[in-house]
């Protein structure tokens, strides 16, 4: 199992070389740490800390080059839908509609916010293992685009619902291809032991299952074998089974039209990881391109996640008898990834006198009463006081959207940087809202002082 605990202490990549390797990060004399055109000190002055902080500009700029990427190698018809999972935040979803993405949604909530942000319902595909019925119902009456449908029960589901409605239902079968995505065990979802999709030798026969049943159109086949996949031999492998499966069912004389490659594509958290976009098109290309499919994607991570930062103040640095500790005013309710996945993420001072100070081993981490509230293990960074600021790196994906409130820590403030303008997009949660949908029963209410 690949794991995500990143290299091994004193052959990390130091600030210097964290930032040089992010075209939207500076490092400005005067102002510190530059994201995109806005100093992030400014935004920590108007909105305190934690804060999540996005480029936009970074944002579409990616979008372009993984377009312009597939339209290299003759894919530039590929449909894009964004995984909404990755970072759901309306003035994402609306950017990047503007670019041109439609949505993947894997919920009805993540449907009613995609629609919200202004993403027509034919640009929008549900994927996810365990669609209610209701989810189904409401996603039929939006008039979605499409359906990835993960099983012969939600077929049946879907028929049901389908049928009545009087307009059949675009829809494409997940196959599982059993493909090791060698990545973290928890975000690998393309193995036979997995519980996405369906299974390799039941694909044929759950096609023509789903070409008998009223109310469906069967359209394609779609995939996912997981996330951060760092290499292209997984997607190698898998798109070759894929075309393999194409050309059986259309030798059993189905209409196979379309094929959803799902998402995956790995960054570089740390120096030198990460997939070139230009390379995985190449292998899309070299095994779909020529099969007069629609292709689709539905990149998260790749999209967002190198555009953004979490923002946060040090608490204070403390030393112990075995160890050195700086206690940030994050911590894991905010950006679980390093204690549920051992994720390695950069951090950067803003301060440019502290990025230039010598850099002694430290263990970064966060307030909340957990020992899995690190953030970083003997990180090499300069002392910083308290109140100093500092950027955890390549936080736009999977962080605000997997944040809690545990330890009634309020959800952190978000802001939107785009080139040299920025504005406020989620103020930070009043420590109220915290309990304002709790209820106390009557029958527990403190009695007031005369006794009533
Ligand atoms: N499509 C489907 C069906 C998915 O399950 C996923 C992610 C995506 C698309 C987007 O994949 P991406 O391009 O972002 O790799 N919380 C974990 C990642 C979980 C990903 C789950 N599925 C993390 O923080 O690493």
């Amino acid at each position: 199992m690949a794991d995500f605990s990143g290299p091994t202490p004193g052959a990390e990549p130091d600030a210097a070389a964290l930032i040089a390797a992010r075209p939207h990060l500076n490092m400005d004399p005067a102002q510190g740490l530059m994201l995109e055109g806005v100093a992030l000190v400014d935004i920590a002055a108007a909105l305190g800390s934690p804060t999540w902080v996005y480029g936009a500009g970074t944002i579409r700029a990616r979008f372009r080059q993984l377009r312009a990427a597939l339209a290299d190698v003759g894919l530039g018809a590929t449909q894009i839908h964004y995984a909404v999972k990755a970072n759901d935040h309306l003035a994402i979803l609306a950017l990047l509609a503007a670019e041109g993405a439609g949505a993947d949604v894997v919920s009805g909530g993540e449907l009613a916010r995609a629609r919200h942000a202004g993403i027509a319902a034919g640009h929008i595909v549900y994927s996810g293992v365990g669609k209610s019925a209701r989810d189904l119902r409401h996603a039929v009456s939006e008039g979605i685009g499409q359906i990835n449908v993960e099983s012969r029960e939600e077929l049946a589901m879907l028929s049901a619902i389908a049928e009545p409605a009087g307009r059949p239902v675009d829809l494409v079968l997940r196959v599982n291809p059993d493909v090791d995505a060698e990545t973290h065990a928890k975000i690998t979802t393309g193995l036979a032991e997995n519980k996405f999709g369906i299974a390799w030798d039941e694909v044929e026969s759950v096609y023509a299952y789903a070409a008998s049943l009223p109310g469906l159109n069967p359209l394609g086949l779609a995939m996912h074998i997981g996330s951060q996949i760092v290499s292209v031999g997984p997607f190698d492998a898998a798109f070759a089974r894929m075309a393999d499966m194409v050309f059986r069912l259309r030798a059993a004389g189905h209409t196979v039209a379309r094929l959803d490659c799902g998402g995956g594509i790995g960054i570089s958290y740390e120096a030198g990881q990460g997939i070139s976009v230009a390379d995985y098109a190449t292998v899309m290309a070299r095994h779909l391109g020529a099969l007069g499919l629609q292709l689709m994607m539905e990149p998260g991570r790749w999209l967002v996640g190198p555009a953004g930062v979490l923002l946060s103040s040090v608490v204070l640095a403390k030393k112990t008898g075995n160890g050195s500790f700086l206690v940030l005013d994050a911590a894991m309710n905010d950006l679980v990834r390093p204690a549920m996945y051992d994720a390695w993420h950069g951090i950067v001072p803003v301060a440019a006198a502290d990025v230039a100070a010598p850099a002694v081993p430290v263990d970064v981490v966060g307030p909340v009463c957990e020992t899995g509230d690190t953030f970083a293990r003997g990180r090499l960074l300069p002392p910083l006081a308290p109140d100093a600021l500092v950027a955890i790196l390549d936080a736009g994906a999977y962080g605000a959207v997997m944040s809690s409130t545990y330890n009634a820590r309020p959800l952190a403030a978000a802001a939107l940087v785009d080139g040299n303008r920025w504005a406020a997009i989620t103020p930070r949660q009043e420590v109220s809202a915290l309990w304002s949908r709790e209820v106390i029963p009557a029958w527990l209410a403190i009695a007031d002082e005369t006794g009533a």
